[in-house]
């Protein structure tokens, strides 16, 4: 089994179904430029049939990517098809990516319908969209909540019509990683024809499990993760980009890869955020504000030694210039000393003494004490500087 994992971003369409996110083709254009540009092998463009807005956006995204397959998705049925079809008649690699509910739940309440008419319905919508492109993703909406004897039963008649790719979305973010990971491995094993297609993992945030789910489904086999940009997406989220792709690359023990420039995470979740108008959480796992500042004395003290004390990344390998040290009533005097030297001052251990002390009065009345205090501290200790 090849060891590269493709990266599907689907930002653009799943990621934009956040409340109140929407974007118009301009931004949608500026960002699928730069997805291109980070290295992900699949842009999932928007859903051609939900407006002509969005038709349009797919049909422009189409024209302006180079490097990565362009997907439209679909229902399953013949219209949206055609319409997915024509989105995308312009891109250089085209995938339609349709399929229909599978899960009981779905079967009876979402369609009144039952497996067998689910099996004709799904082999039907691929065989359709085979007559436009050669590249069909097949999704099973529900598959994390859908029993796996039927799931494969699905994924073996979807292989026959011509799916090239079988996407299997924990849609509601349900399952555990190790249900997620036996799931994925169930269809390896029980799936004929399945190694002439490739698995891919399509999971949600409402238990905080997404990226954690994409991860074993990989280790089981799988070698696409459907993932977006800071991790948005509708409810909870979707899996988060960044996340997978550090965790392969941290962790090379796993003997997986992508083709994503990590250097180039940082500028396009600040992209995302800025476009969508949807602030990034400070803690947030790899492109948080906070994700490389230490505030305490104890790692400060360990980061200035050494970063790998307390950093498993080097920042610059996600396109953050430094880690910082931000100073806080919990800070050292390592810390308050390493600050000064960046300003500028180099304070003997005297002189660091009685700054510190300072230096306590003035951060236990502000959150963060920052450079436009030093001048003050110093004055006051009758330090001379600059
Ligand atoms: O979560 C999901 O099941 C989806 C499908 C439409 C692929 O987004
Ligand atoms: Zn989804």
């Amino acid at each position: 089994m090849n060891n590269n994992v493709k990266i599907f971003d689907t930002t653009l369409r799943d990621g934009e179904q956040v409340p109140g996110c929407k974007l118009d083709t301009k931004s949608k254009l500026i960002l699928a430029e730069r997805i291109d540009l980070l290295g992900v092998d699949i842009i999932e463009a928007g859903f051609p049939m939900s407006s002509p807005g969005d038709f349009k956006s797919v049909v422009e995204i189409s024209k302006i990517v180079k490097n990565a397959s362009v997907c439209a998705l679909s229902r399953a049925n013949e219209k949206d098809i055609d319409i997915a079809a024509e989105s995308l008649k312009n891109a250089i690699k085209p995938r339609i990516h349709t399929g229909i509910g599978t899960s009981d739940i779905h079967i009876k309440h979402k369609f009144n319908s039952n497996k067998e008419s689910i099996i004709e319905l799904a082999k039907k919508s691929v065989a359709h969209a085979k007559k436009h492109v050669e590249d069909i993703e097949f999704y099973a909406e529900d598959a994390g909540r859908t029993d796996n004897d039927f799931l494969a039963k699905v994924c073996e008649e979807v292989i026959k019509s011509g799916a090239t790719v079988l996407n299997i979305p924990d849609t509601t973010g349900y399952c555990l990683p190790s249900e997620y990971g036996d799931k994925i491995k169930y269809l390896i094993d029980n799936v004929d024809g399945i190694d002439k297609v490739t698995i891919s993992c399509h999971c949600h945030n409402d238990l905080g499990l997404a990226t954690a789910n994409s991860i074993y489904g990989v280790i089981n086999g799988a070698r696409q993760i459907e993932c977006t940009i800071n991790g948005i997406g509708e409810r909870a989220g979707n899996t988060s980009l960044e996340e997978v792709v550090m965790i392969l690359k941290q962790h090379s023990e796993l003997g997986l890869d992508t083709n994503i420039n990590s250097k180039l995470l940082n500028e396009i979740s600040q992209k995302v955020s800025d476009l969508m108008g949807m602030p990034v959480q400070p803690n947030k796992a790899i492109v948080g504000s906070n994700a490389f500042a230490h505030s305490s004395g104890i790692h400060q003290d360990g980061v200035i030694k050494k970063r790998e004390t307390y950093e498993i990344i080097d920042p610059l390998d996600v396109g953050v210039d430094k880690s910082s040290i931000v100073l806080t009533a919990r800070s050292g005097r390592a810390a308050l000393a390493f600050r000064m030297k960046e300003f500028g001052v180099n304070l003997s251990k005297k002189e660091l003494d009685n700054v510190y002390g300072e230096f306590l009065i003035v951060a236990d009345k502000k959150k963060e004490v920052t450079e436009s205090d030093f001048p003050t501290m110093l004055n006051n200790q009758n330090i001379k500087y600059g």
